[in-house]
C-alpha cells in the first residue's frame, strides 16, 4: 500500500564504500572494500558508490579505487559511480572501467577551498570539460552540491546559492544533482525550503537527498523532501561516513533506517533488509564498529541466535 503524496518507488544510492570509508582513520584494505560492495550488490541496491579518483595525498583512504573497480562483481543494472574532481581523475576512472562518475561542488566558498582547493566558480570551470569528456565517452555524470543546509566554516547557506550550483551542474549534463547536508545541521523546514528553491529551476525528479545525520535530523528531513517528490536518497550502511574536510561531520543517515522508513510507507526500493544487515555486520566486524542507526541495532538485538 503506497502513501498518498509520496513517491511509489525510491532509488537508494549507497555511499558507504566511498563517503563511509573515506572517513576512517585507518584506510580500509581493498579486499574489504570489495567484500562490502559485493554484499551491498547482493542486497539489491541499484547504485553503489565504489570510491574516488582524488589525490591520495588529500584522501589516502580512497587510493586504489582502480583495484576496487577491477575486483567487484558488477551486476547488470547496478551503477557503481566514482567521485572525480578533475581531468586527471576522469582519466584514471576511464582506465579503471568506470561507467559513471560524480563531480562534487559546494554552495559554500570556504568549504570549496578546503575540500578541493579552489573557488566555487573555478570548480565549475574545472568540472565542465570533465563532464563533457565523460559524456562523450559514454559515461553518466552525477553532480553533488555540498553544504546545502549549512557550512562548517560559514554557517547558514542561502538556498539560492544551492540552486545556482545545482543549475550549473545540470547545464553541464549531470543527470542528477545530489544535495548534501554535509554536516547534518539542517531541519525539515529548511530542507523543504532549500528543495523548493532548487526545484523552481530543475525538475524535482533530478534531485537526490544526501543527508548526514550528525544532529539526528536526517530521517525527518528525508520525510519532508519525500513529500516534495524527491525520489532518490543517498545513504550509508551502518551510518558510516563524514567528510575529512568538514570537521565534526558524522555519518550519512543509515541505510537500514531509511529502508525501514520506506518499507513502512509502502515505498518500493527492491532492497532486502536481511541482506543489508549481513553487509552491515561484515563491515562493522572489520571496523570494530556498532551500527550508528537504530534499526540495525534493534533488528540485530531482537534476532533469535
Ligand atoms: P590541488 O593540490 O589543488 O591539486 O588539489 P593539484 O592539481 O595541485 O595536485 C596536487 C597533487 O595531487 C599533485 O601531485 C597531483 O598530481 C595530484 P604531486 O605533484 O604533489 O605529487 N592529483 C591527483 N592525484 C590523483 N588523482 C587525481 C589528482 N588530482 C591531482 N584526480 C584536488 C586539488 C581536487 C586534487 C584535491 O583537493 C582533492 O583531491 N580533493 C578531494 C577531496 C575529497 O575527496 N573530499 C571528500 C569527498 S567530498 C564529500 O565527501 C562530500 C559529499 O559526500 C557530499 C556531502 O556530503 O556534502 C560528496
Ligand atoms: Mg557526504
Amino acid at each position: 500500500m503506497t502513501t498518498p503524496g509520496l513517491p511509489e518507488r525510491v532509488r537508494l544510492v549507497e555511499v558507504g564504500p566511498r563517503d563511509g570509508l573515506q572517513n576512517e582513520a585507518t584506510p580500509v584494505d581493498v579486499a574489504t572494500r570489495i567484500g562490502l560492495i559485493d554484499r551491498l550488490t547482493a542486497a539489491g541496491l541499484p547504485a553503489i558508490e565504489a570510491g574516488s579518483f582524488v589525490s591520495p595525498k588529500w584522501v589516502p583512504q580512497m587510493a586504489d579505487t582502480n583495484q576496487v573497480l577491477a575486483g567487484i562483481d558488477r551486476r547488470d543494472g547496478v551503477d557503481y559511480p566514482v567521485l572525480v574532481p578533475n581531468m586527471r581523475g576522469l582519466e584514471a576512472a576511464l582506465e579503471a572501467g568506470a561507467t559513471e562518475i560524480a563531480v562534487f561542488g559546494a554552495a559554500s566558498e570556504s568549504f570549496s577551498q578546503k575540500n578541493i582547493n579552489c573557488t566555487v566558480a573555478e570548480s565549475l570551470e574545472r568540472f565542465r570539460p570533465v563532464a563533457n569528456e565523460a559524456q562523450r565517452q559514454g559515461l553518466r555524470v552525477r553532480g553533488y552540491v555540498s553544504c546545502v543546509l549549512g557550512c562548517p566554516y560559514e554557517g547558514a547557506i542561502e538556498p539560492a546559492a544551492v540552486a545556482d550550483v545545482a543549475r550549473e551542474l545540470a547545464d553541464m549534463g549531470c543527470y542528477e544533482v545530489s544535495l548534501g547536508d554535509t554536516i547534518g545541521t539542517g531541519t525539515p523546514g529548511q530542507a523543504r525550503q532549500m528543495v523548493a528553491t532548487v526545484a523552481a529551476d530543475l525538475p524535482v525528479t533530478m534531485l537526490a537527498a544526501h543527508f548526514h545525520d550528525t544532529y539526528g535530523q536526517a530521517l525527518a528531513n528525508l520525510y519532508a523532501v519525500l513529500q516534495q517528490g524527491v525520489a532518490v536518497i543517498d545513504r550509508s550502511i551502518i551510518g558510516l561516513g563524514g567528510c575529512p574536510y568538514a570537521a565534526g561531520a558524522s555519518g550519512n543517515v543509515a541505510t537500514e533506517d531509511v529502508l525501514y522508513l520506506l518499507n513502512g510507507l509502502g515505498i518500493e526500493t527492491g532492497v532486502d533488509m536481511d541482506a543489508l544487515l549481513a553487509a552491515g555486520h561484515f563491515i562493522g566486524a572489520k571496523l570494530g564498529r556498532e551500527p550508528s542507526g537504530r534499526v540495525a541495532r534493534a533488528l540485530t538485538a531482537n534476532r533469535p541466535t
